[in-house]
């Protein structure tokens, strides 16, 4: 597996909605830069709406940029290969098929081997701790599991980058916490580069070695913060390290300012 250098050179994308016969244009993102260092774990967060899925599918080369270039290992990108997996909120899993074929499904089309597809899947299963489930339907398996199942199904495809979309944002905020410790752990393991949308400040700062901040109206990078805690993060309280109650301080002020003038984000006046 190798593992690229990912770079965004004044990315800049337009979407054009139809309204009746008039074009409305949503400027998603305007002269976005932003580089990856191979191994790196990057975290984005930012207000709904600021652009953060559509970062991540011009990594995945699944858009183009209107203007700007993505660069993998300083090539222009274009099309998705597979040099990235996706790891989506809703887990997407097939209900018709067991886990095991769930995760064979993207090698299938690669036409791998079956051998080797199954070999991949076993691995990749055994990895996220689903060792046992292979036979299981995705119905039966609870949402931490089919979770897991739509990582195993990004890891078999082995790639170099690792881009997930809120992968946690359905699960309960205990198994959401098992399986922030269980990505740091095969991050750590693999040593490929993630780059990790949410909306969790304290997700962001416990997984990243680096968080960027997303700003609306269009989407732009408004800030980078280096989150200096060491790891494992796991084996101490990282979240009561004072940096980090400072460093989520910080990116919640930020955040506030920037949702001020949104009427959904308004605090109602105190009664009386
Ligand atoms: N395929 C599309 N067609 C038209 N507009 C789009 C499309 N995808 C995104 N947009 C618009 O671009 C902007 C950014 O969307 P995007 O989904 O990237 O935001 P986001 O930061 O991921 O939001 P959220 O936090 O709610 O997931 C939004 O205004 C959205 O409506
Ligand atoms: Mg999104």
């Amino acid at each position: 597996m190798s593992v690229p250098r990912i770079e965004l050179r004044h990315v800049s994308k337009t979407f054009h909605h139809r309204r009746g016969k008039v074009d409305a244009p949503v400027e998603a993102l305007r002269d976005v830069s932003l580089r990856v260092t191979p191994g790196e774990f990057v975290c984005l967060v930012g207000p709904s709406g600021c652009g953060k899925t559509t970062l991540l599918r011009l990594m995945d080369g699944l858009l183009e940029a209107d203007a700007g270039q993505v660069l993998i290992d300083g090539s222009a990108h274009t099309g998705p290969g597979p040099h990235a997996g996706f790891v989506f909120q809703s887990f997407r899993l097939l209900p018709w098929r067991t886990v095991r074929d769930n995760v064979e499904f993207p090698l299938e089309i690669q036409k791998l081997p079956r051998g080797e597809r199954r070999a991949r899947a076993e691995r990749y299963l055994r990895l996220v701790g689903l060792e046992g489930f292979e036979h299981s339907y995705p119905h039966a398996l609870s949402g931490g599991m089919q979770q897991r199942v739509g990582l195993a199904r990004a890891l078999a495809l082995e790639p170099g980058i690792l881009l997930m979309d809120e992968p946690f944002a359905a699960l309960d905020a205990q198994t959401r916490e098992f399986m922030q410790i269980e990505l740091s752990r095969i991050w750590a393991s693999l040593g490929l580069t993630i780059v990790f949308v949410t909306h969790s400040l304290d997700e962001a700062l416990f997984l990243g070695d680096r968080v960027v901040l997303i700003g609306p109206r269009p989407g732009s990078v408004q800030e980078i913060v280096e989150v200096p805690l060491p790891r494992p993060r796991w084996e101490y309280d990282a979240r009561a390290a004072p940096v980090f109650i400072q460093l989520r301080a910080h990116l919640w002020e930020r955040i506030r300012e920037m949702v001020a003038d949104q009427p959904e984000f308004r605090l109602a006046a105190a009664p009386g």
